[in-house]
This record gives structure tokens, sequence and C-alpha cells, in this order.
């Protein structure tokens, strides 16, 4: 079977609810990006960054997949597919995509400040000032913040190495080290990119598709499913 690598976005989850990063003049569900999403402001103020990311779980739990993450499903059937997301929802998880790789950090998890490698499941649970690591120290949000180190970087390089087709979606691949996966790709990999305005990319030799997800994304599976042979 081929290998498909998708790499989403804020886009993809767009249509189902919930906002993306840089069409709302920097800012993100009414808070200034800078003050929420980076340690120092964590350790600065722990009880805003939880509540914010509290309000975005609480969120997350209201919403439902949409057609951009459920068309992508039916690629599945006749390739191995990978999913690279920036989101930290869990969407595709929910739309029923089986391999995932969370770049930056999941909503539903919650870790301790001083082991990333210390991970709790909390679903879609607050994370309060009581809940405490084995050292008792106060849990963080298992978010991969500005500055921080991305592990899932070198799985997800990988699989674009292997990649025969790649598929973008509603990012503006502003943010590294993501922005740069595409060019770990084979030079014959055949590249889609799906958004309803031009990323910041050059797009040539990439079958733009200027369209939302819930339109875009069938509309690629759809050639894709009829090309496979
Ligand atoms: N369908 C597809 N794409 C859409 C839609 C839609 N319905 N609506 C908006 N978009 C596109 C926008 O045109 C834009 O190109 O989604 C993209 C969203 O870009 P950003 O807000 O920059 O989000 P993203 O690229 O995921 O941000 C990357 O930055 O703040 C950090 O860690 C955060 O993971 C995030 C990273």
């Amino acid at each position: 079977m081929k290998n498909i690598v998708v790499l989403t976005g804020a886009g993809i989850s767009a249509e189902s609810g919930i906002s993306t990063f840089r069409d709302s003049n920097g800012l993100w569900e009414n808070y200034r990006i800078e003050d929420v999403a980076n340690y120092d402001s964590f350790d600065k103020d722990e009880q805003l960054v939880n509540r914010f990311y509290n309000e975005r779980r609480r969120q997350l739990k209201t919403v439902v997949p949409n057609e951009g993450h459920k068309q992508l499903t039916r690629l599945e059937k006749d390739f191995n597919v990978t999913i690279v997301t920036q989101n930290v929802d869990d969407l595709h998880e929910r739309a029923g995509s089986k391999n995932i790789i969370h770049l930056h950090g999941e909503l539903t998890k919650a870790c301790s400040r001083y082991n990333k490698q210390e991970i709790y499941d909390i679903g879609y649970k607050d994370i309060l000032p009581s809940d405490v690591d084995t050292h008792g120290k106060t849990l963080r949000p298992f978010i991969v913040w500005f500055g921080e180190a991305v592990p899932m970087i070198e799985p997800a390089i990988k699989a674009c190495e292997k990649a025969d087709i790649m598929i973008i979606i509603g990012t503006s691949l502003n943010v590294y080290p993501a922005a740069g996966l595409m060019n770990y790709c084979k030079k014959d990999c055949r590249k889609y990119l799906i958004d309803p305005k031009q990323p910041n990319t050059n797009i040539a030799g990439i079958r733009f598709i200027q369209e939302k997800a819930s339109v875009g994304v069938k509309q690629a599976v759809e050639e894709i499913l009829n090309i496979k042979d």
C-alpha cells in the first residue's frame, strides 16, 4: 500500500466551531496568544493559563468533527495514512482516523510541569490546583508551548520521508518545525494543499484546492481514490 501523510492545522477544525489562531487579529478566543502559550506565562500566572486551556477543553467537549475530518478516514481503506496535526483537539480521533501524531500536544491530557513524559489522561475535565503529579506539584496542560521542544517531529519527519502523497489542510504554515515538514518528502511525492487562502508557501508543483476543508478534502480524497492504481 502507498503512504499518505496529512498535515493539518487549525483550519480543519474551523467549521467545527474552533477558532483558528491567525484569522483573528492576534487574539485567540479573546486571549493574546503570547499571554497563554508559553511556559513563562504559566510560571507567572498558572491560574490564568489553566483557565484558558480549561475553557478550550470544555469547548472541545461541545463540538464534533466536520466533513473535513471525516472524509480523511475514507483513505485508510486503500492507503497507509498518517495524520500529523498541529491541533490539540481530538477531532481526528473522534472522526475515526487511526494513526495520528500530535505535534503540539493534546488538550485531553495533563502532565507534570517538570517531566513532560509523566502524562495524565484527563478527558474533558478541568485541571484544578488540587491536581498534582507524583512529586506533589501542580499539573500543567500537555501542550507544546512556544519555545519548547517538539519531540513528535521525529516520527512526523519519518512519515514524510516515506510519503507518496502529502495533503496539507488548513494551516498558515507560519510555525516551524511543522511548516518545514513538506521539505522531507521525496521529489516525486504528490502534494495537495487545501485552504480558502493561499498559505505562506510557494505552491509551484502543488495541487492547490482553494476551498474550505468541508469541500476541499472531499475533492482531494476523491481524486486520490481515483488515481490509486
Ligand atoms: N478550512 C480550511 N482552512 C481554513 C478554514 C477552513 N474552513 N478556515 C480557515 N482556514 C485556514 C486559514 O486560511 C489559515 O491558512 O486555516 C489556516 C489557519 O492558520 P493558523 O491560524 O495560523 O493555524 P495553524 O497554521 O494551525 O497554526 C499553527 O501556531 O499558534 C500556534 O501552536 C499553534 O498549532 C498552532 C500553530
